[in-house]
């Protein structure tokens, strides 16, 4: 029977990826010692999670009014550590939960970017995946030793190359290449361990590559592009896909597109899974949460979200009064997230404001629906489930670890009491978990031959 896949949204730095989130009254915030991660572990692997998953940008939000200090200040994302790190300490203390971060195809290499995820593999037994970015801004671009962010559809020109170089590099071994015989000093098979010698248009990597298969292939390829191309994208690569579907009826159309997409690529639809992003808010009764609710609503600030817009679109919202508007040439010079761009231009509101932009991304982050108490979120995830709109759900959570335990203590149960969530793991690797098969050597080239 199918089964909700869920994912954890985790961040490694001093806030969810809500800012007002550090202000939470009963927020942790040593966010930056190992107890706290082991601790979120130990909830999500009781919670049967599939995965907790790592964010990240490699910046801080400093684009607003081009000065750090609001940013600091206000805590709005400021700490940003690494996330496979953080990752491993969560590792160590569980057994069966997968793990996930994200790497910039922009600004790191192929060979590096294969080699942290296949032994994060490795030292999981099997749990990792990576989240595949290209990046959305300036600052982070003059962080990484650049002047600017690369253009839009470029990105995932280049993107695609290096999933090449990547997937090239992580089938340089065949499973049984190790043998370690002591006796006739035969180590590997040197027949069955390959040089990639990869060479595009942006991206090469010469090989052989170092680390060996681990237990599920290779780590699970997730990606959360959402504009034409990061689409595009997601159905060559994607085996793990986020989205942010506003309503029911838009999701089960872009749900079944997407799989659609990928199928005409020649890939099993089953082999991609969907999860859509819900900051959920739940308690012991629907009164309970809309309490939650209304307490975490008095928390958030419009510098939080300006600040956050001029990130992901990458341009300064201080150069505007809140009713100024954008001119055609502004909009269609946005390099940042095309997605969130389009769900503001896609309203129809020729020139937006920046209080039209405010309204609507804020409409799309907090979707009051998620709130209620484990009758109605259950409710309404087994709607989105099986109508299909998704196959499972990214938990966003908006303060820790409260909002992972209150989920884990309310929704859990009422998920597995209905038998659309596994009561237990019937498994050991994050494939086994999300219902992906082992990829065999060289499977990927098929959608990827069928593409160009
Ligand atoms: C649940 C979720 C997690 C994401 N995590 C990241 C992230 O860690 N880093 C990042 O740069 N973008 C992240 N994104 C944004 C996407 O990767 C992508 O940049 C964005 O959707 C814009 O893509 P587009 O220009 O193709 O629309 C995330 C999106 C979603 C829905």
């Amino acid at each position: 029977m199918r089964q909700i896949n869920l994912v954890a949204f985790l961040q490694a730095q001093n806030c969810t990826t809500l800012p007002a989130s550090w202000r939470h009254p009963e927020a942790r915030t040593d966010t930056y010692s190992p107890e706290y991660y082991q601790h979120i572990a130990r909830v999500l692997e009781a919670g049967k999670f599939d995965i907790g998953f790592f964010d990240d940008r490699l910046a801080m939000p400093d684009m607003y009014s081009g000065d750090h200090a609001h940013t600091v200040q206000n805590g709005i994302r400021c700490v940003k550590m690494d996330p496979v790190t953080c990752l491993m300490t969560m590792a160590g203390v569980t057994e069966k939960l997968g793990f996930g971060a994200t790497y910039s195809t922009s600004y790191y290499e192929p060979f590096h970017v294969a080699r942290v995820f296949q032994t994060v593999d490795l030292m999981t037994r099997g749990r990792a995946a990576w989240n595949v970015v290209t990046s959305v801004n300036d600052n982070e671009a003059r962080n990484m030793g650049r002047d600017g962010v690369i253009e839009h559809d470029t990105r995932y020109d280049r993107a695609d190359e290096f999933l090449e170089a990547v997937l090239g590099h992580w089938d340089s071994w065949d499973d049984d290449a190790i043998v370690a015989d002591k006796v006739n000093n035969l180590y590997a098979h040197p027949d069955k361990v390959r040089r990639l010698d990869y060479e595009g248009k942006f991206i090469k990597s010469r090989g052989p590559f170092t680390v060996p298969r681990s237990p599920q292939g290779h780590p699970v390829v997730i990606q959360a592009g959402q504009s034409g191309r990061g689409k595009q994208f997601a159905a060559r690569w994607g085996e793990l896909i986020f989205v942010v579907y506003p309503d029911i009826e838009s999701g089960k159309q872009r749900y079944a597109e997407l799989k659609a997409s990928a199928a005409a690529l020649g890939r099993d639809p089953d082999h991609m899974k969907i999860t859509t992003l819900a900051y959920i808010m739940t308690g012991e009764s629907q009164a309970e949460a809309e309490d939650k609710k209304a307490a975490y609503d008095k928390l958030t600030t419009d510098i939080d979200q300006l600040s956050l817009l001029s990130e992901a679109l990458n341009f300064d919202f201080a150069a505007k009064g809140l009713d100024e508007a954008f001119s055609e040439e502004e909009i269609a010079g946005i390099q940042g997230m095309h997605a969130l761009r389009d769900r503001v231009t896609s309203t129809g509101i020729k020139n937006p404001t920046v209080r039209d932009f405010m309204r609507i991304t804020r409409r799309g982050l907090l979707n009051t629906k998620w709130i209620g108490g484990p009758k109605e979120i259950a409710d309404m995830m087994e709607e989105w489930f099986t109508a299909p709109a998704c196959d499972g759900f990214v938990i966003g959570p908006t303060h820790q670890p409260g909002s992972f335990e209150d989920f884990v203590k309310y929704v859990v149960p009422e998920l597995q009491k209905r038998g659309i969530y596994r009561k237990d793991y019937s498994g050991t690797t994050l494939r086994d978990h999300l219902g992906l098969s082992k990829p065999a050597i060289g499977a990927w080239k098929t959608s990827a031959d069928a593409a160009e």
